[in-house]
């Protein structure tokens, strides 16, 4: 059956604010995705002076912009409705009668600004087309969640809309699905304008041709999981970290080394420089549970062996040093995720392998996992999410939520700061 469905999602679990305003056609296997609108606002440039996220800040960075990247995602969507609704009364006295008023300081009552502006700019506005609202509900950082998800709920109350709790994990899986359609891009440029607002504007993807059993390596900051699946939204984690994520280890070993955050693609720049040389560092790190037979991971031993390869070797030589350590360190870390991946691929017969999360923008991860997997089995397809869209994005939480479309009511949501996949 073919149907037509817009969703708009949000994502506030660490420090990305994004609204995606995504519209899915097509038959609900293989839909077209267009995208309406998707803006990105990144909290690097803030966090940075940290060397990592402050969960508080990132909270208050949520609560001060998601109000007008909505106003601004409905604009480039073409969904502003311009007439207004007078149901924001003008009398103080009139205002404390109204319900909506009322029942949106109860849902934004931890939000202030949020509420504020919320009661300013969106209260007035008409209910836009659109069938459905996703937010991301957990796994992430509590304070950060919920600014997220109480936003949601008050939105769902106000336009009465269906509500979609989406696990952040499960967008960086179904981040993978989405592939670009060459034939909508050449006539619709992406438009990226600056480094600080990532605004993608209406183009399209499809979903993947793709087969079930499928097994995702997911790799963030905050996780390292493989998920295996054997339906839209039938998830079962098979193996993860026992300790730091792979983009932990990243961050962490970055921060060691003298280098900055996000430490995932500046240890892969500096790693690269060293493509056309052929030095070995001699000391090898290791390759943490690459032998064991289940399917966990674990890096914190990996950091601690380049903090005392640096001890042994002093700064100055360190920082002489500093490419072949990144590299040796980057090659450790691919090798185990790749090594593990094909392992559970092969174990549970899988016909997909998917990466998603934002060490999936490693662009040696990217190209060992494909290599391996084409010079072993031709039946086995790798699908990557695009780089793009390989930190967090409120897209792929629409993608997420229109497979799985699991509804809630708004009362009900809560934010699950430690929400597992199965
Ligand atoms: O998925 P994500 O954007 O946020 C979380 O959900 O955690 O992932 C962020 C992580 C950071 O640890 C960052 O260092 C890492 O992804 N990362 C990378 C690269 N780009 C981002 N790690 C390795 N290589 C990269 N090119
Ligand atoms: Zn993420």
């Amino acid at each position: 059956m073919s149907r037509l469905i817009k969703i708009l999602a949000i994502e506030t679990s660490c420090d990305e604010t994004s609204i995606a305003i995504a519209e899915f056609s097509g038959t609900k296997r293989v839909p077209r995705v267009r995208v309406l609108s998707h803006i990105i606002l990144s909290q690097i440039p803030l966090h940075k002076k940290f060397g990592g996220v402050v969960p508080n800040l990132a909270r208050r960075e949520h609560e001060k912009n998601l109000a007008p990247i909505l106003l601004q995602a409905l604009k480039e969507a073409k969904l502003s409705v311009s007439s207004i609704k007078y149901q924001v009364l003008r009398s103080e006295k009139s205002k404390a009668l109204n319900t909506k008023y009322l029942i949106l300081n109860t849902i934004l009552g931890r939000e202030p600004e949020l509420l504020k502006q919320f009661i300013k700019k969106i209260l007035p506005l008409n209910p836009p087309p659109i069938d459905a609202i996703a937010v991301t509900y957990g796994p992430g950082l509590a304070p950060a969640l919920w600014v997220g998800v109480n936003f949601a709920r008050a939105l769902s109350y106000l336009w009465n809309m269906p509500l979609i709790p989406v696990n952040h994990m499960a967008g960086h899986l179904y981040s993978a699905l989405l592939q670009e359609n060459p034939k909508f891009e050449a006539r619709n440029p992406k438009q990226i304008q600056n480094s600080k607002s990532q605004i993608q504007n209406r183009f399209e993807f499809r979903i993947s041709n793709f087969e079930f059993p499928a097994v995702a390596l997911l790799v963030s900051g905050g996780h390292t999981e493989l998920v295996l699946m054997n339906a839209h939204g039938k998830f079962k984690v098979i193996g993860e970290t026992l300790d730091d994520a792979a983009g932990e280890a990243f961050d962490k070993v970055a921060r060691i080394l003298g280098l900055g955050y996000p430490g995932g693609p500046e240890i892969s720049a500096v790693a690269e420089i060293l493509s056309a040389i052929n030095y070995k560092l001699q000391a090898k790190l290791p390759r943490p549970m690459i032998h064991t037979k289940d399917h966990n991971f674990s890096f914190s031993g990996l950091k601690t062996a380049v903090l005392y390869l640096t001890r042994d070797l002093g700064p100055k030589k360190t920082k002489l040093l500093r490419p072949f350590i990144a590299k040796e360190f980057q090659d450790s870390v691919v090798e185990v995720l790749v090594k593990k991946t094909i392992r559970a691929a092969k174990e549970y017969r899988v016909k997909t392998i998917l990466l998603g999360g934002g060490v999936a923008a490693n662009k040696h991860l990217r190209q060992e996992l494909t290599k391996i997997v084409s010079s072993q089995s031709s039946n086995v397809k790798c699908r990557l999410s695009d780089v793009a869209l390989a930190g967090d994005n409120a897209l792929m939480i629409a993608t997420a939520a229109y497979f799985m479309d699991k509804k809630i009511a708004w009362r009900k949501l809560q934010a699950d700061a430690n929400l597992r996949l199965d």
